[in-house]
């Protein structure tokens, strides 16, 4: 089984989640591309898709899934994207995709979060992956030098601006024992926007594609 095998094998699984005629907000990248294409074979069940990035509403839309917009609702019952790394408290290293930032503000205003993600993204030890970290334009080096002093290497991710108009630091090299207070920290920092860690709002049930099926953690 490859890897893409597992990460759509949890996507699908997250159907179970989806109650009827609910709002299901949806996360960015690959394992989420499997997670709208399963979508869409129930969107006459559901009134809609609240979109965390240009690239989903894309796809969603493309598969004649309505695309809401986060003001105009009050509630969303349940959330579901993948991770770069989850660890066994279900806190997560998000933000390959660029798109951390409006995934944070949909996933603090979900009910129940559902990360979706193949084997490999089990971790340990959050840090390996490199922290992405969404940065004012003006502010990148600072933020940098900052950074320098946590004991990160920032590396700017190049050719990138999210859909928000602003750059993404890689910040390698964290060793990130305490994740709670990390994303706090990073967070103080002036200019940062948004930092990858999603300890704060962790996720709620894990499905886990491996050879061996998708395992369901809650
Ligand atoms: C995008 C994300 C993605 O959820 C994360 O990068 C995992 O991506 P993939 O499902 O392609 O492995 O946080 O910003």
């Amino acid at each position: 089984m490859t890897q893409d095998e597992m990460k759509r094998d949890a996507a699908w699984a997250a159907l179970q989640f989806i109650s009827k005629d609910s709002i299901v907000g949806v996360g960015t990248g690959s394992t989420v591309d499997h997670f709208i294409n399963a979508l869409a074979s129930i969107k006459d069940k559901v009134r809609g898709a609240v979109s965390s990035s240009v690239q989903s509403t894309v796809k969603l839309q493309q598969l004649g899934i309505t695309v809401l917009d986060l003001n105009d609702i009050t509630e969303l019952s349940i959330y579901v994207d993948g991770a770069d790394e989850i660890n066994a408290q279900k806190q997560m290293i998000k933000g390959g995709g660029a798109a951390l930032t409006r995934e944070k503000i949909v996933a603090a205003v979900a009910k129940t979060f559902v990360c979706i993600v193949d084997s490999s993204k089990q971790v340990e030890l959050l840090g390996r992956f490199p922290l992405p970290i969404e940065v004012i334009p003006m502010a990148s080096s600072y933020v940098s030098r900052e950074l320098q002093k946590l004991g990160a290497r920032p590396i700017l991710r190049q050719g990138v601006i999210t859909d928000n108009g602003n750059l993404i630091i890689d910040a390698h090299n964290l060793l990130i024992s305490d994740a709670l207070v990390l994303e706090q920290q990073l967070n103080n920092i002036v200019g940062v926007v948004t930092n990858g860690l999603f300890a704060r709002r962790a996720a709620d049930i894990v499905l886990i594609g491996s050879t061996n099926g998708t395992q369901v953690i809650k």
